[in-house]
């Protein structure tokens, strides 16, 4: 088996703040039918360290960025993990990013620069007697791990980042160099510095020997100034090093057949009773226009704002959205607004795991109108669900739904509905397309079927991720 150390800030099901948890919590199980032994590497949040059965420390430090921090071997369910114990940087309540101000805690540079630095270190010295050939890192809060192995000199061990979100940078400040354990000679443009700044995404971007993310689609979007968040250029000096592999769902805990939130379903005629009961959960009316469902983190890249301008058009035909989602408060405030105006639309601010899985099970379909979107997950789940997805054509979503053009419809093989430029006026268009697709009920049912039978798993992805491992440890 080959060893692997995966680093992450987030790992479902102990903490989730979105889709990279989930991709995390996922990977092992899925590398593991490929002959990787993967362990994950993740903070100890209070979450965390509740959740998980603790074993023993197998890696201290007494000043780890200002305080003892512990590599804990540690269980949940099949995930093998070592988490960092160190309670000065991860033991607080709330938001695993951001202080109670919303704002991004002062020393998340540290925090995750404690957590790089310990990957690293588990890649030099091992954790009793176990030690990775390869150290798989995920978005900014790993990115220092690659520029650390070279730091410390370490060569045989290799170094893949995963992109989950580009938008994320992990910045400090140039002073912080000395105190982040940075070499200085790291610090130029060539290197990890963006702007005068330290930027942990992009010391990642430059050492890391190989570079993904998380769709064939972005990987190509990243090498342009609209798509790269001013990384394009660096990411175009490595476009050779950069693939993209699409992320899976995990089958088990999204399956219509088995899922305890829902009335189980094997055919589509199961959804009715589903939806019947959202509708009731909602508060929703009854009707002959479809029941869409949206559950998103609120922020300026799922393109929300397009939504509340196409809203009215939708309902007016007799449309209804089921809204589940938080974040940015503009956009709770003017969905909740909307719902007040609405009868047909129906908004619930928050978080909530369970209602989510209800709400792909009963809606007829899922919109997700990003402006960029890496992968994307929850049209993944809308197609298990038969949850017909409406989605912009970027990313993971041109990747991942066939759109029901006339081609796609004449060949039977459509399998949700897509617009492109990502603006209001074209998310109208869809949500027309929508209803007018909705009302021939055997076109519909047609792509449903196919929505169900579309693969959405791990299986292609695994190999592709052993392969990427494989060509990385056979470079001398
Ligand atoms: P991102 O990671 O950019 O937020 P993804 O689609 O990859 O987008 O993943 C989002 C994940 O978070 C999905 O599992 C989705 O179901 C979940 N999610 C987002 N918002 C909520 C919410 N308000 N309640 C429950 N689950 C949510
Ligand atoms: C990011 C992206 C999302 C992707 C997820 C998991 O949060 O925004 O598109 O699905 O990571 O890779």
């Amino acid at each position: 088996m080959m060893q692997v150390l995966s680093v992450a800030s987030e790992c479902a099901p102990l903490v989730k703040t979105g889709g990279l948890a989930d991709v995390v919590g996922a990977l092992p199980g899925a590398m593991a039918g490929q002959g990787v032994a993967m362990r994950s590497l993740i903070p100890g949040y209070p979450s965390v360290l509740a959740r998980a059965d603790l074993g023993k420390v197998v890696l201290a430090e007494d000043d780890l960025f200002g305080g003892r921090g512990e590599v804990v071997e540690a269980r949940a369910g099949t995930l093998d993990l070592l988490i960092l114990r160190a309670p000065h940087l991860y033991d607080r309540p709330g938001s695993i990013y951001l202080n109670a101000a919303g704002q991004d805690w002062s020393d998340n540079p540290e925090r995750f620069a404690a957590l790089s630095w310990m990957a690293a270190r588990i890649a030099r010295e091992g954790a009793e007697g176990w030690r990775p050939r390869i150290l798989h890192c995920h978005d900014w809060q790993a990115g220092l791990a690659p520029a650390y192995l070279r730091g410390l000199g370490i060569h045989d061990v290799q170094s893949i980042l995963t992109i989950h979100n580009v938008a994320f940078h992990g910045l400090a400040p140039a002073a912080k160099l000395d105190g982040l354990r940075l070499a200085h000679w790291m610090f130029t443009p060539e290197g990890l510095e963006f702007w005068g700044q330290i930027s942990a995404l992009k010391a990642g971007l430059v050492y890391a020997d190989k570079l993904t993310t998380v769709s064939p689609t972005y990987a190509r979007e990243l090498l342009t100034p609209d798509f790269g968040m001013g990384l394009d250029g660096v990411l175009r000096a490595r476009a050779g090093d950069l693939s993209g592999i699409l992320n899976g769902i995990d089958l088990e805990v999204w399956n219509p057949a088995t899922d305890p939130e829902i009335a189980p379903y094997r055919s589509l005629e199961g959804k009715a009773e589903n939806k019947a009961r959202l509708l009731d959960e909602f508060g929703l009316p009854e009707g002959d226009g479809p029941l869409a469902v949206l559950i998103s983190r609120l922020s300026e890249q799922k393109g929300l704002d397009l939504l509340i301008d196409a809203l009215p058009g939708f309902l007016a035909r007799g449309g209804r959205l089921a809204l589940l989602g938080s974040g940015d408060k503009g956009l709770e405030r003017a969905f909740s607004d909307l719902a007040n105006h609405y009868d047909n639309l129906a908004v619930r601010i928050g978080y909530d795991e369970a209602l989510s899985h209800r709400m792909m099970a009963g809606g007829d379909a899922i919109l997700v109108p990003s402006r960029f979107e890496p992968c994307g997950l929850t049209q993944l789940y809308g197609l298990r669900y038969g949850t017909v997805p409406l989605v912009a054509l970027t990313g993971g979503l041109a990747d991942t739904v066939i759109p029901a053009n006339d081609a796609a419809l004449r060949a039977g093989v459509a399998t949700g509905i897509q617009f492109a430029p990502v603006t209001a006026q074209a998310l109208s268009a869809a949500l027309d397309q929508l209803c007018a697709l909705y009302a021939q009920p055997e076109t519909w049912n047609r792509i449903q079927r196919n929505a169900m039978a579309h693969p959405v798993g791990w299986e292609t992805s695994a190999a592709d991720y052993a392969a990427l491992y494989r060509t990385v440890t056979a470079t001398p």
